[in-house]
């Protein structure tokens, strides 16, 4: 039987070939402990070092900026809870926003049982944070800005790089969640202009369970794990070499190609958002920024429809994410989608399409067909 079409890639993407290449020799013979001073260690060592270049030439860092960790949850985590540490003794405000993943909205809920402060600003109707409404809730014990690059539901990108120079004018550390950027679009720790970004493997055709911290240089955060002193003590632990050399192979290529992969991701997005809105006319409306958005991310709301039933009705032929989820007598619609404020109507029959490099035009053509006969039938 044929695979359902594959329109989830920010829900995680497939390994790149290139990865599967670079990992191989450490999955078949390569097994030696970084830490190893014997012959055994050279080889994971020196792999382990050229993935921490990879990573840092794709975010235009220093190597020794990079941190590898189990993903982007836990970059998150390192990244507020070690500064919430880490600056106890100058204030205990964080200000992030609305529309965060629960690895950055929990992490601040759980600060919170620690008896840090946290602002949780709102966002307008297509997403976005306002700089001015950051600058409103900055107070003398603000130590931490946690805004993330770009949202993964609706794929609209924040204006990082303005509110960092806010927090910079004030001598507050700001931290970014680049988990869906990175690979996708320009991710630039320089020219963002922040201190600590998350970055995880496996929405960038690295596998799952692998991700990345940026600390820049000047920033202390705590130590997120006590042990034998590995990742120059930030995180101790015996390296995970094998995904560690897949996600430095998916960076270098991320970087290679990144302009031809933007501009082929968006042409097959615009042309499923294209083909939807010549079916179905004004059924189906978009969720998230109009061009501030990532370029492979479409959130579209269909009309009264309830998102679970559209994805059952195309479940063996496209592969998708729902905005809002079905109880038993009840839709609940997602954080994001009841922060930007969408109606009900729309929201609760929102699915998220996220093309990848694999994806061809070929593949966009069926999915617009199977999705708008499924609409159709459901009588959107
Ligand atoms: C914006 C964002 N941050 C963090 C994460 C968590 O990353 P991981 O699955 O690597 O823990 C995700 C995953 O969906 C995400 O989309």
């Amino acid at each position: 039987m044929a695979r359902p079409i594959y329109l989830d890639y920010n829900g995680t993407t497939p390994h790149a070939p290139e990865v599967i290449a670079a990992m191989r020799p450490f999955l078949e013979h390569e097994f030696g402990n970084p830490s190893s001073s014997h012959w055994y260690g050279i080889a994971p060592k020196q792999a382990v070092e050229k993935a921490r270049q990879q990573v840092a030439r794709l975010l235009n860092c220093a190597a020794d900026e990079i941190v590898f960790t189990s993903g982007g949850t836990e970059s998150n985590n390192h990244a507020i809870k070690g500064m919430a540490a880490a600056l106890r003794d100058r204030g205990n405000h964080i200000i992030t926003c609305s529309i965060e993943h629960p690895a950055v909205l929990e992490v601040c809920r759980a600060l919170e049982a620690d008896g840090v402060a946290t602002t949780c600003l709102p966002v307008d109707h297509d997403g976005l944070v306002d700089p001015a409404d950051v600058e409103k809730a900055i107070r003398p014990e603000t130590i931490l800005i946690s805004i993330m690059h770009s949202n993964n539901e609706v794929g609209t990108m924040q204006p990082v790089a303005e509110i960092s120079a806010l927090a910079r004018s004030r001598g507050i550390a700001i931290h970014t969640d680049a988990a869906q950027s990175v690979g996708k679009v320009a991710v630039d720790v320089r020219a963002l202009g922040v201190d600590l970004l998350s970055v995880a493997g496996h929405k960038l055709y690295a596998p799952k369970g692998v991700g990345a911290l940026y600390i820049r240089k000047s920033v202390q955060p705590a130590k997120f794990c006590h042990g034998a002193g590995q990742e120059r003590g930030w995180r101790a632990g015996t390296e995970n070499v094998l995904e560690i050399v897949g996600l430095g192979m998916a960076c270098e290529i991320a970087g290679e190609n990144l302009e031809s992969n933007i501009s082929h991701m968006q042409g097959l997005r615009d042309r499923l958002h294209q083909g939807l809105v010549d079916d179905l006319g004004d059924t189906c409306a978009l969720n998230g920024h109009p061009e501030k958005r990532l370029p492979n991310t479409l959130s579209l709301g269909f009309k009264g429809l309830a998102a679970t039933r559209i994805l059952e009705e195309i479940g063996l032929d496209v592969a998708a994410s729902p905005g809002a989820a079905c109880h038993s007598d009840t839709v609940e619609i997602s954080h994001v989608l009841q922060a930007m404020g969408i109606d009900r109507q729309w929201a609760m029959g929102t699915l998220r399409f996220s093309v990848g490099r694999m994806t061809t035009a070929e593949e966009i053509d069926r999915a617009r067909a199977v999705v708008t006969a499924a609409v159709r039938k459901l009588g959107g």
